[in-house]
């Protein structure tokens, strides 16, 4: 690498001198919802209150000189918005704050993150360990490219700390996990692989998408990395895609360089929907844990359903693991799974797991049929034909995804409705 790209590479993430201080000064230890509302945003000298969209690709100079100096790392500032965008900047300041990171850097999905992550953190020859209980695409992604480049990758039950110890090899450089993990809401015991990690050389990754910093800060637990789909709950209403990773400036630094060679840069339209995201996350959040416990109690009551996975409840293995791990009181996500029981017919044939599950969908009228999550709106899916339908069946049955399982993503809805809509189709099987 020149000389030159060193420099600019360092001064890229710096600020303007000519923009104000910070809204906030983090310095003065402000509450999580004051720095959701307020961290990050350096207000233009137009004076405007609400955070702009800066919708440039490209940025002007005053002389030959002075673009000349902004490449040559003699001065800071923005060159290239796939390299940095004040948009996506407040974005990316305010997401650090809230994960208690020294920086974040934003992606133009949650896979574009993931991507992100292992071609800053890993190489040829590296062992990339992961739990099993992930996001099929996470899978997909891990599976079919990142061996193609020569990572070995495997994977382990997230849930069994000695499993975890067991897997680790001399050439481990990453461990993976989602807490709570998608379909399954499984919880990791973050402060355990942190210890592992930090004994073994090996960075901790950890996907907190279901939980977001609203609930659980994996830094504060010990994890390296956070990862971010910023299309679920930071957006919060299924508008646009972006992803994020967040942790010291060092590790960002590496990161940064890959989304700005490769281009998975975030658009400053979408930094600016999940600024504005963050502002009300806290709020939702609560709003979406609440009525997720409610109606997990009726999923658990339901004589058709024979599992409900989701860790607020009492009965869950990681309840405890859960409550100590988020910071929310009474805060477990609102994402769960449930299987639904086989039935036999009255014609004297079953109406076998998959579909009983598909009948449980189709029957309801409010709810969406969708892939996605973390929606003001609640979603139903079936993973097994959908979001996990690409990994082969072993892979399925070590993430636990059965022909059985519905996972569904509470939104904010009346709890009552919801629960009006899920029983229309579990009353009637
Ligand atoms: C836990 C988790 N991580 C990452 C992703 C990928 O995010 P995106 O769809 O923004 O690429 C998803 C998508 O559903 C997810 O559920």
């Amino acid at each position: 690498m020149s000389q030159s790209h060193t420099q600019n590479d360092k001064n890229l993430n710096t600020l303007d001198p000519n923009w104000r201080s910070d809204a906030l000064d983090l310095g003065l230890d402000y509450g999580m919802q004051t720095i959701a509302v307020r961290a990050g945003h350096h207000r233009t000298d137009e004076g405007e209150h609400s955070e702009a969209i800066f919708t440039t690709s490209s940025y002007v100079y005053a002389s030959a000189a002075d673009a000349a100096a902004h490449f040559n790392g003699s001065k800071t500032g923005n060159v290239y918005s796939r390299h940095t965008n004040p948009s996506v900047r407040t974005f990316e300041r305010r997401l650090a704050a809230l994960e208690n990171g020294e920086r974040a850097v934003a992606t133009a999905s949650g896979m574009g993150a993931i991507l992100t992550m292992c071609l800053a953190y890993l190489k040829a020859g590296d062992h990339l360990l992961a739990a099993n209980q992930l996001f099929g695409s996470s899978i997909g992604l891990f599976n079919n490219y990142m061996t193609k480049f020569g990572v070995e990758v495997s994977y382990v039950d997230c849930f069994d700390n000695d499993a975890w110890a067991k897997a680790v090899q001399p050439n481990t450089k990453v461990i993976y996990c989602e807490s709570p993990s998608n379909p399954l809401a499984q919880i990791c015991d973050i402060g355990y692989l942190s210890e592992l990690c930090k004994a073994n050389g090996i960075l901790l990754v950890v996907d907190n998408c279901f939980a977001t910093p609203a609930l659980q800060r994996p830094l504060d637990l010990g994890a390296d990395v956070v990862i971010h789909s910023a299309t679920k709950y930071l957006d919060g209403q299924g508008r646009v895609l972006g992803g994020a990773l967040v942790g010291s400036d060092k590790l960002m630094q590496d990161a940064f360089t890959v989304v700005r060679s490769g281009g998975i840069s975030m658009s400053p339209f979408n930094a600016w929907v999940f600024t504005k995201g963050l502002e009300t996350l806290k709020l939702r959040m609560q709003a979406h844990c609440q009525n997720a416990n409610q109606v997990a109690e009726f999923l658990a009551h339901h004589p058709n359903v024979s599992t409900v996975h989701f860790s607020g409840l009492s009965d869950h293995p990681a309840h405890a693991l859960a409550t100590q791990q988020h910071h929310m009181q009474g805060g477990y996500g609102a994402i769960m799974g449930f299987e639904v029981k086989p039935q036999a017919l009255s014609d004297g044939g079953v109406r076998d797991a998959k579909a009983a599950a598909w009948h449980v969908i189709d029957a309801t009228q409010m709810l969406s049929i969708t892939n996605n999550l973390g929606d003001a709106k609640t979603t139903i899916t079936h993973p097994a034909t959908t979001t996990h339908f690409r990994l082969s069946a072993e892979a399925r049955a070590e993430a636990g995804v059965k022909d059985s399982l519905i996972r569904l993503s509470v939104g904010l809805e009346d709890v009552a409705d919801i629960i009006k809509d899920l029983a229309r189709g579990l009353d009637s099987l």
